[in-house]
């Protein structure tokens, strides 16, 4: 019988949704995960279900939890398998209304969040894969979205040139899932009634249809979108490969994202502007 290699996986924001699956269906398949969560809570729950499982606080906003991160890390292991790179967040409404500050949050996440977490743990990665969960919204085609899209395209991007640049042995994953039933898209409609609380109600009005289109679309997103094991299933794969890809889309909506995103912009807007005239 072929034995199961067991690999080393850090994977950030564990405490829920598609990293918090992940987590678990690794452990189960008896890999060593190291559980990137925030609070003592998710920590003691996530250790409860597997042994194979170490929770690991880190906030990868915060350079000094990333650092104490590695050393819990560098103390348990002197090698990882693989980095995933999945927390993240959504900030959404019109452009015209988010401060720069509230669009600052997103990329500090998502972008440099990503990015900080992938040099600091450089050091333990050696002959291993970075996986980083962006999402068709890198295609940039979506409105209402645009920080996100943005965040993950330029996160997209500078996990490109870490594959062009990088002395080690390392391959750099990007993973593009369409929309998938996760608490992100209840987050993102709570986030954006706070971001958007002081936005005067004769402003809010001009985009009374496209606020509602919004709130659809994230509890949409809670009955019609993928399942969480299909991502799981694909980063299993992806995990176990010899010789992945660089880049994986995720359903039929994040294929056809990304071919529409290669036509001509003008093209592309008109179809979208008259989506949005149909709400
Ligand atoms: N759901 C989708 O439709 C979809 C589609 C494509 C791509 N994605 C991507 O998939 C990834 C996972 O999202 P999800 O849908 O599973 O959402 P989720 O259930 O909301 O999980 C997000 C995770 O990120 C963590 N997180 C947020 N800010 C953090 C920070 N500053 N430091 C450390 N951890 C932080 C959260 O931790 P706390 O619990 O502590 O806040 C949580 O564990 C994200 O990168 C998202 O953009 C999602």
């Amino acid at each position: 019988m072929k034995e199961k290699i067991q690999q080393k996986i850090f994977i950030t924001g564990a405490s829920s949704g598609i990293g918090r699956e992940t987590a678990i269906r690794l452990a189960k398949e008896g890999h060593k995960v190291f559980a990137g969560i925030r609070r003592k809570t998710d920590k003691q729950e996530l250790e409860k279900l597997s042994e194979n499982i170490t929770g690991v606080y880190i906030d990868i906003t915060n350079d000094s939890s990333i650092t104490k991160a590695f050393w819990y890390v560098m103390k348990k292991t002197d090698k990882l398998d693989v980095l995933i790179n999945n927390a993240g967040i959504v900030v959404a409404g019109p452009l015209e209304f988010l401060s720069v500050k509230q669009i600052k949050e997103q990329f500090d996440v998502n972008t440099f969040g990503s990015l900080a977490v992938t040099q600091k743990f450089l050091p333990l990665l050696k002959d291993a894969k970075v996986i980083n969960i962006s999402s068709m919204a890198a295609s940039g085609i979506f409105p209402y979205i645009s920080p996100y899209c943005a965040s993950k395209r330029a996160s997209d991007i500078l996990l490109n040139s870490f594959a062009l640049e990088c002395k080690e042995n390392i391959k750099f994953i990007s993973v593009k899932p369409a929309a998938v039933k996760t608490p992100i898209w209840n987050k993102s409609a709570l986030k954006a009634h706070e971001n958007l609380k002081d936005v005067s109600d004769i402003n809010k009005q001009k985009y009374e249809k496209e606020f509602f289109a919004l709130k659809q679309n994230a509890s949409d997103n809670n009955t019609k979108a993928l399942e969480i094991y299909v991502v799981v299933d694909k980063l299993i794969k992806i995990i176990k490969s010899k010789n992945p890809k660089q880049s994986y889309n995720i359903g039929f909506a994040a294929t056809a994202a990304d071919w529409a995103s290669k036509l001509p912009l003008g093209f592309i807007n008109k179809l979208i502007k008259w989506k949005l005239n149909h709400l």
